[in-house]
Protein backbone atom coordinates (compact mmCIF):
# COMPACT_ATOMS: atom_id res chain seq x y z
CA UNK A 1 0.00 0.00 0.00
CA UNK A 2 1.67 3.55 -0.75
CA UNK A 3 0.60 6.52 0.89
CA UNK A 4 1.20 10.10 -0.41
CA UNK A 5 1.45 13.14 2.33
CA UNK A 6 1.23 16.59 0.69
CA UNK A 7 2.55 18.68 3.34
CA UNK A 8 4.92 16.24 4.09
CA UNK A 9 7.66 18.60 5.58
CA UNK A 10 4.82 19.74 7.93
CA UNK A 11 6.48 19.91 11.75
CA UNK A 12 3.15 17.63 12.48
CA UNK A 13 4.33 15.04 10.30
CA UNK A 14 6.09 13.08 12.72
CA UNK A 15 2.85 12.27 15.16
CA UNK A 16 1.47 11.08 11.93
CA UNK A 17 4.58 9.00 11.39
CA UNK A 18 4.53 7.24 14.73
CA UNK A 19 0.61 6.40 14.36
CA UNK A 20 1.72 4.90 11.03
CA UNK A 21 4.50 3.01 12.79
CA UNK A 22 2.21 2.01 15.89
CA UNK A 23 -0.69 0.99 14.19
CA UNK A 24 0.73 -0.96 10.98
CA UNK A 25 -1.03 -3.83 11.95
CA UNK A 26 -4.00 -1.74 10.81
CA UNK A 27 -2.88 0.26 7.90
CA UNK A 28 0.19 -1.67 6.52
CA UNK A 29 2.26 0.41 4.57
CA UNK A 30 4.40 -0.55 2.10
CA UNK A 31 5.69 2.86 0.44
CA UNK A 32 5.08 6.65 2.40
CA UNK A 33 5.99 9.69 0.22
CA UNK A 34 6.42 12.87 1.97
CA UNK A 35 5.40 15.50 -0.61
CA UNK A 36 6.34 19.17 -0.04
CA UNK A 37 7.97 22.57 -1.78
CA UNK A 38 10.10 23.11 1.33
CA UNK A 39 13.01 21.14 0.50
CA UNK A 40 14.78 21.79 3.59
CA UNK A 41 12.36 20.89 6.05
CA UNK A 42 11.61 17.58 3.88
CA UNK A 43 14.86 16.65 4.75
CA UNK A 44 14.91 16.74 8.07
CA UNK A 45 11.64 15.80 9.07
CA UNK A 46 12.38 12.71 6.23
CA UNK A 47 14.69 11.70 8.22
CA UNK A 48 13.43 11.24 11.13
CA UNK A 49 10.23 9.68 9.69
CA UNK A 50 13.12 7.28 8.48
CA UNK A 51 14.21 6.89 11.94
CA UNK A 52 10.99 6.64 13.51
CA UNK A 53 10.16 3.70 10.96
CA UNK A 54 13.47 1.85 11.91
CA UNK A 55 13.09 2.01 15.58
CA UNK A 56 9.70 0.42 15.68
CA UNK A 57 10.50 -1.67 12.95
CA UNK A 58 8.62 -0.81 10.35
CA UNK A 59 9.12 -2.66 7.29
CA UNK A 60 7.94 0.41 4.80
CA UNK A 61 9.79 2.84 2.94
CA UNK A 62 9.97 6.24 3.27
CA UNK A 63 10.58 8.96 -0.05
CA UNK A 64 10.66 12.44 0.24
CA UNK A 65 9.79 14.52 -2.51
CA UNK A 66 8.88 18.34 -4.26
CA UNK A 67 7.84 16.83 -7.24
CA UNK A 68 3.54 16.55 -6.65
CA UNK A 69 3.08 14.34 -9.14
CA UNK A 70 5.80 12.18 -8.57
CA UNK A 71 4.73 11.68 -5.35
CA UNK A 72 1.37 11.14 -5.81
CA UNK A 73 1.72 8.48 -8.55
CA UNK A 74 0.19 5.25 -7.65
CA UNK A 75 -0.74 6.32 -4.10
CA UNK A 76 -3.89 4.57 -3.37
CA UNK A 77 -4.36 7.34 -0.71
CA UNK A 78 -3.26 10.95 -0.33
CA UNK A 79 -3.44 12.90 2.43
CA UNK A 80 -3.43 16.89 2.16
CA UNK A 81 -1.73 18.61 5.28
CA UNK A 82 -0.90 21.61 3.75
CA UNK A 83 -0.60 25.34 4.98
CA UNK A 84 -0.72 27.87 2.01
CA UNK A 85 1.14 30.95 2.97
CA UNK A 86 3.01 28.86 6.66
CA UNK A 87 2.26 30.24 9.64
CA UNK A 88 3.26 34.33 8.24
CA UNK A 89 -0.53 33.89 6.66
CA UNK A 90 -2.11 32.17 9.54
CA UNK A 91 -0.57 34.84 11.77
CA UNK A 92 -2.01 37.75 9.74
CA UNK A 93 -5.42 36.10 10.09
CA UNK A 94 -5.23 35.88 13.78
CA UNK A 95 -4.55 39.60 13.65
CA UNK A 96 -6.34 41.94 11.40
CA UNK A 97 -9.81 40.81 12.40
CA UNK A 98 -9.02 41.72 15.86
CA UNK A 99 -8.47 45.85 14.46
CA UNK A 100 -12.92 45.12 13.07
CA UNK A 101 -13.70 43.55 16.93
CA UNK A 102 -13.99 40.37 15.32
CA UNK A 103 -11.93 36.55 16.65
CA UNK A 104 -8.90 36.43 15.16
CA UNK A 105 -8.79 32.69 14.20
CA UNK A 106 -7.37 30.51 11.55
CA UNK A 107 -10.73 28.85 10.95
CA UNK A 108 -13.26 30.61 11.90
CA UNK A 109 -14.51 34.17 10.80
CA UNK A 110 -12.92 36.66 8.72
CA UNK A 111 -9.38 34.99 9.79
CA UNK A 112 -11.15 31.04 8.30
CA UNK A 113 -12.22 32.81 5.21
CA UNK A 114 -9.10 34.04 4.60
CA UNK A 115 -7.64 30.76 5.07
CA UNK A 116 -10.53 29.26 2.41
CA UNK A 117 -9.87 31.87 -0.11
CA UNK A 118 -5.87 31.35 -0.19
CA UNK A 119 -6.23 27.09 0.04
CA UNK A 120 -9.02 26.33 -2.19
CA UNK A 121 -7.38 26.80 -5.56
CA UNK A 122 -4.03 25.02 -4.87
CA UNK A 123 -6.17 21.66 -2.97
CA UNK A 124 -8.37 21.82 -6.07
CA UNK A 125 -5.20 21.74 -8.36
CA UNK A 126 -3.56 19.13 -6.61
CA UNK A 127 -6.72 17.13 -6.31
CA UNK A 128 -7.02 17.41 -10.39
CA UNK A 129 -2.85 16.38 -10.47
CA UNK A 130 -4.09 13.28 -8.00
CA UNK A 131 -7.19 11.96 -9.81
CA UNK A 132 -4.74 12.24 -12.79
CA UNK A 133 -1.80 10.25 -11.51
CA UNK A 134 -5.18 7.36 -10.13
CA UNK A 135 -7.98 8.09 -10.39
CA UNK A 136 -8.84 5.63 -7.83
CA UNK A 137 -6.73 7.50 -4.78
CA UNK A 138 -8.97 8.24 -1.90
CA UNK A 139 -8.12 11.72 -0.61
CA UNK A 140 -8.22 12.61 3.39
CA UNK A 141 -8.23 15.87 3.34
CA UNK A 142 -7.10 17.11 7.02
CA UNK A 143 -6.07 20.80 5.14
CA UNK A 144 -8.69 23.69 7.00
CA UNK A 145 -11.06 25.13 6.68
CA UNK A 146 -11.68 21.02 6.45
CA UNK A 147 -15.61 21.64 5.91
CA UNK A 148 -15.25 24.29 2.92
CA UNK A 149 -12.42 22.89 1.28
CA UNK A 150 -14.15 19.14 1.32
CA UNK A 151 -17.23 20.61 -0.27
CA UNK A 152 -14.87 21.83 -3.22
CA UNK A 153 -13.17 19.18 -3.19
CA UNK A 154 -16.61 16.72 -3.85
CA UNK A 155 -18.12 19.39 -6.16
CA UNK A 156 -15.29 18.70 -8.13
CA UNK A 157 -16.01 15.33 -7.89
CA UNK A 158 -13.12 13.68 -6.25
CA UNK A 159 -12.92 10.98 -3.95
CA UNK A 160 -12.81 12.76 -0.86
CA UNK A 161 -13.16 12.30 3.06
CA UNK A 162 -12.72 15.80 5.10
CA UNK A 163 -10.93 14.47 9.02
CA UNK A 164 -9.93 16.71 12.11
CA UNK A 165 -9.28 15.62 15.53
CA UNK A 166 -11.13 17.46 17.41
CA UNK A 167 -14.07 14.25 18.06
CA UNK A 168 -11.18 11.77 18.01
CA UNK A 169 -9.85 14.13 20.64
CA UNK A 170 -13.35 13.91 22.92
CA UNK A 171 -13.37 9.81 22.75
CA UNK A 172 -10.38 9.70 23.46
CA UNK A 173 -10.50 11.80 26.51
CA UNK A 174 -14.12 10.61 27.37
CA UNK A 175 -13.31 7.24 27.51
CA UNK A 176 -10.36 7.77 29.97
CA UNK A 177 -12.51 9.61 32.19
CA UNK A 178 -15.15 6.92 32.18
CA UNK A 179 -12.25 4.18 32.73
CA UNK A 180 -13.42 2.09 29.20
CA UNK A 181 -11.58 1.68 25.61
CA UNK A 182 -11.95 4.18 23.45
CA UNK A 183 -13.49 2.17 20.99
CA UNK A 184 -16.07 1.64 23.07
CA UNK A 185 -17.32 5.14 23.36
CA UNK A 186 -19.51 6.19 20.56
CA UNK A 187 -19.81 10.08 20.33
CA UNK A 188 -23.40 11.50 19.03
CA UNK A 189 -21.13 14.32 17.02
CA UNK A 190 -23.01 16.63 15.28
CA UNK A 191 -22.56 19.69 13.15
CA UNK A 192 -20.04 21.47 10.88
CA UNK A 193 -16.07 20.74 11.03
CA UNK A 194 -15.14 23.51 14.25
CA UNK A 195 -18.76 23.78 15.10
CA UNK A 196 -19.74 20.40 16.54
CA UNK A 197 -21.85 19.65 20.28
CA UNK A 198 -21.60 16.07 21.46
CA UNK A 199 -24.95 15.35 22.20
CA UNK A 200 -24.46 12.01 23.64
CA UNK A 201 -21.93 9.62 24.08
CA UNK A 202 -22.93 5.97 24.00
CA UNK A 203 -21.18 2.84 25.19
CA UNK A 204 -20.73 0.15 23.12
CA UNK A 205 -22.60 1.20 19.99
CA UNK A 206 -24.91 3.84 17.90
CA UNK A 207 -27.43 2.47 20.04
CA UNK A 208 -25.67 2.11 23.58
CA UNK A 209 -26.19 3.45 27.03
CA UNK A 210 -25.79 7.17 26.97
CA UNK A 211 -23.18 8.40 29.55
CA UNK A 212 -23.29 12.14 28.93
CA UNK A 213 -25.31 12.75 31.69
CA UNK A 214 -22.96 10.56 34.06
CA UNK A 215 -19.74 12.74 32.75
CA UNK A 216 -21.52 16.32 33.06
CA UNK A 217 -22.41 15.25 36.32
CA UNK A 218 -19.00 13.58 37.61
CA UNK A 219 -16.22 15.33 35.51
CA UNK A 220 -18.22 18.43 34.41
CA UNK A 221 -15.39 20.72 35.71
CA UNK A 222 -12.73 18.75 34.64
CA UNK A 223 -14.37 19.31 31.24
CA UNK A 224 -14.99 23.19 31.38
CA UNK A 225 -11.67 23.99 31.99
CA UNK A 226 -10.44 21.98 29.31
CA UNK A 227 -12.77 24.05 27.04
CA UNK A 228 -12.67 27.37 28.77
CA UNK A 229 -15.91 27.77 28.88
CA UNK A 230 -18.33 28.07 32.21
CA UNK A 231 -19.03 24.72 33.49
CA UNK A 232 -22.79 25.91 34.02
CA UNK A 233 -23.34 26.80 30.21
CA UNK A 234 -22.83 22.73 29.72
CA UNK A 235 -24.83 22.08 32.75
CA UNK A 236 -27.80 23.91 31.13
CA UNK A 237 -27.15 22.99 27.25
CA UNK A 238 -26.52 19.01 28.33
CA UNK A 239 -24.26 18.85 25.62
CA UNK A 240 -20.19 19.11 25.35
CA UNK A 241 -19.70 21.93 22.82
CA UNK A 242 -16.63 21.77 20.88
CA UNK A 243 -13.61 24.37 21.89
CA UNK A 244 -14.04 26.28 19.08
CA UNK A 245 -18.07 27.16 20.08
CA UNK A 246 -15.86 29.33 22.29
CA UNK A 247 -15.33 31.66 19.57
CA UNK A 248 -19.41 32.22 19.41
CA UNK A 249 -20.28 31.91 22.97
CA UNK A 250 -17.37 34.23 24.48
CA UNK A 251 -16.54 35.73 21.13
CA UNK A 252 -16.13 39.51 23.06
CA UNK A 253 -14.22 37.62 25.62
CA UNK A 254 -12.34 36.07 23.72
CA UNK A 255 -11.37 39.33 21.43
CA UNK A 256 -10.25 41.02 24.36
CA UNK A 257 -7.89 38.23 25.61
CA UNK A 258 -6.25 38.19 21.88
CA UNK A 259 -5.49 41.78 21.96
CA UNK A 260 -3.33 41.46 24.99
CA UNK A 261 -1.45 38.00 24.27
CA UNK A 262 0.79 36.58 20.99
CA UNK A 263 -0.85 34.63 19.05
CA UNK A 264 -1.32 31.32 18.48
CA UNK A 265 0.77 31.64 15.04
CA UNK A 266 3.91 33.35 17.00
CA UNK A 267 3.60 30.36 19.54
CA UNK A 268 3.47 27.89 17.11
CA UNK A 269 6.16 29.68 14.81
CA UNK A 270 8.14 29.30 18.10
CA UNK A 271 7.68 25.78 18.70
CA UNK A 272 8.08 24.85 14.81
CA UNK A 273 11.69 26.19 15.07
CA UNK A 274 12.51 24.41 18.19
CA UNK A 275 11.26 21.26 16.69
CA UNK A 276 13.08 21.62 13.42
CA UNK A 277 16.10 21.41 15.32
CA UNK A 278 15.24 18.54 17.24
CA UNK A 279 14.66 16.63 14.17
CA UNK A 280 17.80 17.54 12.63
CA UNK A 281 19.52 15.47 15.67
CA UNK A 282 20.38 11.78 14.24
CA UNK A 283 19.96 10.62 17.35
CA UNK A 284 16.44 11.45 18.13
CA UNK A 285 13.95 8.62 16.59
CA UNK A 286 10.60 9.39 18.37
CA UNK A 287 8.31 11.87 17.80
CA UNK A 288 8.98 14.57 20.68
CA UNK A 289 7.54 15.65 24.04
CA UNK A 290 7.24 18.90 22.16
CA UNK A 291 4.37 17.95 19.65
CA UNK A 292 1.57 17.36 22.20
CA UNK A 293 1.75 20.89 22.82
CA UNK A 294 0.41 21.32 19.10
CA UNK A 295 -3.77 20.99 18.12
CA UNK A 296 -3.20 18.02 16.63
CA UNK A 297 -3.37 15.41 19.19
CA UNK A 298 -4.44 11.77 17.90
CA UNK A 299 -4.97 13.26 14.33
CA UNK A 300 -2.50 10.46 12.96
CA UNK A 301 -4.82 8.15 14.99
CA UNK A 302 -7.77 8.79 13.29
CA UNK A 303 -5.98 9.38 9.87
CA UNK A 304 -5.04 5.36 10.11
CA UNK A 305 -8.34 4.33 11.12
CA UNK A 306 -9.98 6.47 8.05
CA UNK A 307 -7.17 5.14 5.54
CA UNK A 308 -7.92 1.86 6.59
CA UNK A 309 -11.49 1.91 6.38
CA UNK A 310 -11.65 3.58 2.74
CA UNK A 311 -8.67 1.05 1.61
CA UNK A 312 -10.62 -1.98 3.01
CA UNK A 313 -9.06 -2.97 5.87
CA UNK A 314 -9.61 -2.88 9.58
CA UNK A 315 -10.80 0.74 10.72
CA UNK A 316 -13.44 1.42 12.69
CA UNK A 317 -17.08 0.52 10.80
CA UNK A 318 -18.34 4.37 12.72
CA UNK A 319 -16.14 7.08 12.23
CA UNK A 320 -16.48 11.05 12.83
CA UNK A 321 -15.87 12.32 9.33
CA UNK A 322 -16.78 15.60 7.00
CA UNK A 323 -18.43 14.60 3.91
CA UNK A 324 -22.24 15.21 2.06
CA UNK A 325 -25.31 15.95 4.19
CA UNK A 326 -27.73 14.21 1.93
CA UNK A 327 -30.66 14.78 4.12
CA UNK A 328 -29.06 13.61 7.51
CA UNK A 329 -29.46 17.25 8.77
CA UNK A 330 -33.07 18.09 7.14
CA UNK A 331 -32.93 21.41 7.13
CA UNK A 332 -29.39 22.05 5.37
CA UNK A 333 -29.12 21.37 1.58
CA UNK A 334 -28.02 17.81 0.38
CA UNK A 335 -24.42 18.88 -0.81
CA UNK A 336 -23.66 20.86 2.41
CA UNK A 337 -20.84 19.41 4.08
CA UNK A 338 -21.47 18.14 7.72
CA UNK A 339 -19.05 16.58 10.38
CA UNK A 340 -20.92 13.48 11.82
CA UNK A 341 -20.60 9.78 12.73
CA UNK A 342 -20.16 7.68 9.55
CA UNK A 343 -20.52 4.44 8.57
CA UNK A 344 -16.70 4.00 6.89
CA UNK A 345 -15.91 1.67 4.32
CA UNK A 346 -14.45 0.79 0.25
CA UNK A 347 -17.35 3.19 -0.88
CA UNK A 348 -16.86 6.03 1.06
CA UNK A 349 -18.84 7.48 4.12
CA UNK A 350 -22.30 7.28 4.64
CA UNK A 351 -23.51 9.51 8.09
CA UNK A 352 -25.60 7.82 10.29
CA UNK A 353 -29.23 9.09 11.38
CA UNK A 354 -29.05 12.40 13.27
CA UNK A 355 -32.07 12.70 16.26
CA UNK A 356 -34.00 16.07 15.79
CA UNK A 357 -31.59 18.77 16.99
CA UNK A 358 -32.57 21.58 19.44
CA UNK A 359 -32.98 24.52 17.31
CA UNK A 360 -30.42 26.50 19.58
CA UNK A 361 -27.84 24.20 17.44
CA UNK A 362 -29.79 23.80 14.22
CA UNK A 363 -29.85 27.63 13.71
CA UNK A 364 -25.76 28.41 14.10
CA UNK A 365 -25.55 25.36 11.85
CA UNK A 366 -27.98 26.88 9.22
CA UNK A 367 -26.32 30.14 9.35
CA UNK A 368 -22.96 28.62 9.27
CA UNK A 369 -23.63 26.65 6.45
CA UNK A 370 -25.02 29.36 3.94
CA UNK A 371 -22.00 31.45 5.22
CA UNK A 372 -19.24 28.11 3.67
CA UNK A 373 -21.16 28.17 0.79
CA UNK A 374 -20.68 32.22 -0.02
CA UNK A 375 -17.51 31.30 0.83
CA UNK A 376 -16.87 28.25 -1.33
CA UNK A 377 -18.48 30.84 -4.29
CA UNK A 378 -15.51 33.52 -2.96
CA UNK A 379 -13.21 31.27 -2.96
CA UNK A 380 -14.00 29.73 -6.30
CA UNK A 381 -14.84 33.23 -8.14
CA UNK A 382 -13.17 35.59 -6.27
CA UNK A 383 -14.58 39.80 -6.25
CA UNK A 384 -14.36 42.10 -3.75
CA UNK A 385 -18.45 41.95 -3.49
CA UNK A 386 -18.18 37.92 -3.05
CA UNK A 387 -15.80 38.27 -0.06
CA UNK A 388 -18.08 41.00 1.20
CA UNK A 389 -21.15 39.07 1.03
CA UNK A 390 -19.09 35.43 2.90
CA UNK A 391 -18.41 38.01 5.45
CA UNK A 392 -22.02 39.84 6.19
CA UNK A 393 -23.62 35.94 5.95
CA UNK A 394 -21.35 35.22 9.13
CA UNK A 395 -22.65 34.86 12.64
CA UNK A 396 -19.50 36.09 13.81
CA UNK A 397 -19.61 39.50 11.37
CA UNK A 398 -23.03 40.70 10.41
CA UNK A 399 -23.12 44.42 10.13
CA UNK A 400 -22.11 45.60 6.63
CA UNK A 401 -19.62 48.07 7.94
CA UNK A 402 -17.90 45.42 9.94
CA UNK A 403 -17.87 43.27 6.71
CA UNK A 404 -16.48 46.33 4.45
CA UNK A 405 -13.74 47.02 6.80
CA UNK A 406 -12.66 42.73 7.14
CA UNK A 407 -13.17 42.93 3.42
CA UNK A 408 -10.56 45.31 2.80
CA UNK A 409 -7.92 44.00 5.01
CA UNK A 410 -8.70 40.15 4.27
CA UNK A 411 -7.36 41.20 0.62
CA UNK A 412 -5.03 43.68 1.67
CA UNK A 413 -3.34 41.10 3.49
CA UNK A 414 -3.25 38.11 1.40
CA UNK A 415 -3.12 39.94 -2.53
CA UNK A 416 -0.16 37.69 -3.27
CA UNK A 417 -2.45 34.11 -2.76
CA UNK A 418 -5.50 35.70 -4.30
CA UNK A 419 -5.11 35.45 -8.33
CA UNK A 420 -8.23 37.95 -8.83
CA UNK A 421 -7.35 40.35 -6.41
C1 LIG B 1 -6.85 21.23 16.15
C2 LIG B 1 -7.76 21.37 14.98
C3 LIG B 1 -6.95 21.49 13.71
C4 LIG B 1 -6.00 22.66 13.83
C5 LIG B 1 -5.14 22.50 15.07
C6 LIG B 1 -4.30 23.73 15.31
O1 LIG B 1 -6.15 20.06 16.01
O2 LIG B 1 -8.65 20.31 14.85
O3 LIG B 1 -7.82 21.64 12.62
O4 LIG B 1 -5.18 22.73 12.69
O5 LIG B 1 -5.93 22.29 16.21
O6 LIG B 1 -3.27 23.39 16.19
P1 LIG B 1 -2.04 24.36 16.40
O7 LIG B 1 -1.13 23.66 17.32
O8 LIG B 1 -1.44 24.60 15.02
O9 LIG B 1 -2.60 25.62 16.98
MN1 LIG C 1 -9.66 20.43 12.91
Amino acid sequence: MKLAVVGGGSTYTPELIDGFARLRETLPITELVLVDPAAERLDLVGGLARRIFARQGHPGTVVTTSDLDAGVDGADAVLLQLRVGGQAARERDETWPLECGCVGQETTGAGGLAKALRTVPVVLDIAERVRRANPDAWIIDFTNPVGIVTRALLQAGHKAVGLCNVAIGFQRKFAALLGVTPADVHLDHVGLNHLTWETAVRLGGPEGENALPRLLAEHGDALADDLRLPRSLMDRLGVVPSYYLRYFYAHDAVVEEQRTKPSRAAEVAAMEKELLEMYGDPALDEKPALLAKRGGAFYSEAAVDLAASLLGGGGSPYQVVNTYNRGTLPFLPDDAVIEVQAAVGRGGASPLPVAPLDPLYAGLIANVTAYEDLALEAALRGGRDRVFKALLAHPLVGQYAYADGLTDRLIANNREHLAWA
